[in-house]
């Protein structure tokens, strides 16, 4: 699940975000997902609520998440809930190296209900994300 502003990659700051388009990010982690032999689903949305309401929907419809908020992470406590709410496991993940950025970005509210935080790996985080929820649901 893809939070807010990250449909804009490709005109974000290339230093922290790297030069894919989110087109390109998809396609990537759906070829990571198809080498660890996973099914992928996908969720943008620039709207909290939104984001919120699918977070609802996820149980029944996946075995477990792996979320990148956007600056959402930082401060929003209704994702918090939701994603508690849903009860899978899940993995957060940043493009950039948050903890290396401005101070307000080292803190996510979620990162406690997550089994890992990636951060800092661009596009290829992704891929231990979805090997971390890998192991977690072969456990
Ligand atoms: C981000 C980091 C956030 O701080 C930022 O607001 C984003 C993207 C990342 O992937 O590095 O939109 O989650």
């Amino acid at each position: 699940m893809h939070g807010v502003n990250l449909d804009q990659l490709g005109r974000r700051d290339p230093v922290h975000y790297g030069t894919l388009s989110f087109d390109e990010l998809e396609l990537r982690i759906s070829n990571f997902s198809h080498e660890l032999g996973l099914e992928v689903r996908f969720f943008q949305s620039n709207h909290e609520g939104e984001f919120v309401e699918h977070l609802h929907r996820l149980q029944g419809l996946a075995d477990g998440v792996v979320l990148n908020p956007g600056a959402w992470t930082h401060y929003s406590y209704a994702i918090r809930d939701a994603l508690e709410l849903a009860a899978l496991p899940a993995v957060e993940v940043h493009l950039s190296d948050v903890k290396g950025r401005e101070e307000w970005r080292a803190l996510s509210v979620i990162g406690d209900l997550c089994l890992e935080r990636v951060a800092g790996k661009g596009p290829e985080g992704y891929r231990d994300a979805l090997e971390r929820l890998r192991a977690e649901l072969a456990r």
